[in-house]
């Protein structure tokens, strides 16, 4: 992926359900918490690296449901998978490593005969992996007993409990842990190893991503009994491990800060951003923080004031224009006229604004080509618009902050607005 050619400042690889993403958090609060940080702070030199036990299409469904970001890297069921970008190009090197020592014809026989394990969906059935669900009083001994029929058939596999319900068995040399592994290894022979790598997860199979020497690990605080026995048995005395306070994403907020790996301050717990001065902006900064004032007017969260909207034109070149994906045009000021009538108009309503994989391209020493997609959640439809900013800084290095000189936006297919008529920015 042409992104990866310099070391990242960090890298995280984090699980997704019950670690990312909070299903018991209907309003995804402490996701969305996570994205702004992300994409203000960490996008442009960092990686982010998503290690799920889902297949693609339990992926995909899952990122339809909550407002996730897209990844730089995905590793899908429990390590077996290994892909690139958004296109999710696969990595064929892995594919050919699983195909050692694997058969899974045998793995399907042997466990035909275990009437205790039952088969979960097709959909979660992979090349190398084959999962079933089995009840928690049942496990441990299944799991003896099988590990022993595959052994006699000459077959070397893993097998991990997970949830206190899954059952997955893969080549004994996949995993998240192992996937992980093979990533480092092939960063470090292009010279380009991440400076700091955080792993994080709740679960039996995320336990091998914390047996990988010289990463930061946490534990969510809502982590599944199965891991903290096995950090109990295996890691109890290591410093770079943590049992997180808070569930989830702000878990993992709470782990950056921990293990100092670099700002911990999500805008989204930015109160003023009047008042708010940042050490390192970036034009990331500016589109987040620019998003995150438009949700909060609409909500009517923001300050209703002069002063805001004034701080707000002032960040927009007065000729500045802006291209909707109609092909209609309109100069920003003119928005921020349009927005001023829609204060708090979704007011106790479902309405979120999030943007995902902010990329910045300098055209000069203070000029940037800023891509993003914006997404805008209303009641239960979900839009996206591909947009591409020209941004400024102002003075030299930014110390005043950030001029928009234009703004084009296109629909990203599947997600257009029926009625696009409170479409603003
Ligand atoms: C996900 C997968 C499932 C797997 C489980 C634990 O839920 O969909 O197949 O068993 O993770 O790894
Ligand atoms: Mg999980």
């Amino acid at each position: 992926m042409d992104r990866i050619t310099k070391a990242a400042r960090l890298m995280i690889v984090s699980d997704l359900d019950h670690t990312m993403v909070d299903h018991h958090d209907h309003e995804n609060m402490s996701l969305l918490r996570f994205n702004a940080l992300w994409e203000s702070n960490y996008r442009h030199d960092s990686l982010l690296v998503f290690s799920t036990g889902r297949s693609p299409i339990l992926y995909k469904q899952l990122r339809k449901e909550k407002p996730m970001l897209t990844p730089d890297i995905t590793i899908l069921s429990v390590g077996t998978e290994i892909t690139f970008g958004n296109s999710m190009l696969p990595d064929d090197g892995w594919v050919e490593i699983l195909n050692q020592k694997w058969d899974r014809n045998i793995v399907t026989e042997e466990t035909s005969k275990f009437p205790e394990l039952t088969l979960q969906a097709e959909t979660e059935q992979r090349p190398h992996k084959v999962s079933f669900y089995v009840d928690k009083t049942k496990a441990q001994v299944v799991m003896k007993d099988l590990s022993d029929c595959l052994k006699k058939r000459g077959l070397d596999v893993k097998i991990i409990y997970s949830g206190g319900m899954d059952l997955d068995i893969l080549p004994q040399g996949a995993g998240k842990g192992q996937a992980l592994a093979y990533l480092l290894k092939k960063f470090k022979t292009e010279g380009i190893l991440p400076v700091n790598t955080l792993v994080c997860g709740d679960s039996g199979n995320d336990a091998e991503l914390f047996s990988i020497p010289d990463v930061y690990g946490v534990m969510v605080s809502n982590a599944q009994e199965e891991l903290l026995l096995w950090h109990a048995e295996n890691a109890k005395g290591n410093p770079n491990i943590i049992h997180a306070k808070e569930r989830c994403a702000a878990g993992i907020i709470e782990a950056i800060g921990h293990f100092n790996l670099g700002s911990n301050s999500s805008p989204r717990d930015v109160a003023d951003f009047v008042e708010c001065k940042v050490d390192h902006v970036n034009p990331g900064y500016e589109v987040v923080k620019f998003y995150l004032f438009y949700e909060r007017w609409r909500r009517g969260e923001a300050d209703n004031c002069e002063t805001s909207i004034a701080s707000l034109k002032a960040s927009c070149d007065p000729s500045a224009t802006i291209v909707f994906p109609s092909g209609a045009e309109k100069t920003l000021h003119e928005c921020i006229h349009t927005m001023k009538e829609r204060y708090g108009d979704q007011k106790g309503k479902q309405f979120r604004v999030w943007v995902d994989s902010v990329l910045s391209t300098p055209i000069s020493s203070s000029k940037w080509l800023v891509k993003f997609d914006k997404w805008e959640l209303s009641g239960n439809e979900r839009c996206c618009c591909v947009t591409t900013a020209k941004i400024n800084a102002k003075g030299s290095d930014a110390s005043e902050g950030y001029t928009w000189m234009n703004v084009q936006q296109k629909w990203l297919e599947g997600y257009e607005m029926k009625d696009d008529s409170t479409w603003t920015f």
